[in-house]
């Protein structure tokens, strides 16, 4: 690959970026698509973040995505806002047009696709057991909700917040068939019995010593499991493949989130087998280096 004078540059402010996996299987998308473009992690802390949007036009970069912690402040430096990002109040994509700047989100189209093309579920009157009410549930209940779910159950620590993601799910979509399930109730196994899709939106079962979500006596053959976590086989995936329940964890919606980003910069569909590939060489000659 060569950097040219002509070279599109595309990137990713976060704060830490560090850990970001996107540039890895957003450069190999640009290099098998034989495109001049590049694909660059800029560290932007809090305090530099109107700078950094100001950068975007200054530097006429086509685009950025927005991580960890900027996805809500950065929406009032935009110009124009996506219907999505209207709905939920964050953004993690920006495209540059001539020196317009517009707002995305496509955290919701990416664990639809995901959940689709790499999970072969179709969510057309399902029932769906999601835990979490963090920034992550909002765009992911969204787009289950469009796409057709019968029935949500929303269960979370902190109940105050599930009522809030509920309530949004209301006003937002008209859409009334909404449960909460206590947090410490959700082992009850009266809940489980018509579960069709379980999705976990919060960081539990990152660590070692998390409480479990699940107990695997509620996990059926006929059920399937998503868990957003994508750094570590999270127990609730080590649970669902021992009890033969179909899953997925987070790489695949964060790969297909990338590729919603891909296409909405260069109008391309994404190599979106490409990019996973480049994920897993990349774990590959991180554990040969170990
Ligand atoms: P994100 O933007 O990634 O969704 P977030 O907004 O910080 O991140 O939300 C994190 C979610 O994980 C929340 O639902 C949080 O529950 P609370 O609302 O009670 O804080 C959940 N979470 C984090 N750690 C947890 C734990 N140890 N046990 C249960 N839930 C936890």
């Amino acid at each position: 690959m060569f950097i040219t004078g002509e070279t599109i540059i595309t990137g990713v402010f976060g704060y830490p970026v560090r850990h970001s996996l996107s540039p890895v299987f957003q450069n190999a998308a640009f290099q098998y698509m034989n495109l001049n473009w590049v694909y660059i992690p800029f560290e932007v802390s809090p305090h530099n973040l109107k700078d950094a949007v100001k950068s975007v036009r200054i530097f006429s970069f086509k685009g950025v995505n927005i991580t960890i912690p900027h996805k809500k402040e950065v929406v009032e430096y935009l110009d124009v806002l996506d219907e999505e990002v209207k709905l939920l109040g964050v953004a993690n994509t920006i495209v540059n047009k001539n020196g317009c700047l517009t707002g995305y989100s496509t955290d919701g189209e990416g664990f639809l696709r995901s959940l689709k093309e790499d999970g072969n579920f179709i969510c057309e009157k399902k029932i769906v057991f999601l835990f979490g009410a963090g920034g992550s549930s909002f765009a992911i209940t969204g787009a289950l909700v469009r796409a057709g779910i019968s029935e949500l159950k929303i269960c979370n620590r902190t109940i105050e917040k599930a009522v809030i993601l509920k309530e949004h799910i209301r006003k937002c979509f008209n859409f009334e068939n909404v449960e909460i399930v206590p947090f410490e109730k959700r082992n009850d196994s009266g809940i489980w019995k018509n579960i069709d899709l379980i999705v976990n939106t919060t960081s539990v079962g990152m660590k070692d010593d998390d409480v479990v979500l699940v107990d695997e006596k509620n996990l059926k053959e006929n059920m399937f499991v998503y868990d957003i976590v994508y750094n570590r086989e999270t127990s609730l995936i080590t649970s669902a493949k021992k009890k033969n329940v179909k899953c997925l964890d987070g790489l695949s919606m964060l790969v297909f989130q990338g590729a919603v980003s891909f296409t909405l910069w260069t109008g391309l569909d994404a190599p979106v087998s490409v990019m996973k590939e480049s994920l897993s060489l990349y774990r590959k000659s991180l554990d040969a280096r170990r």
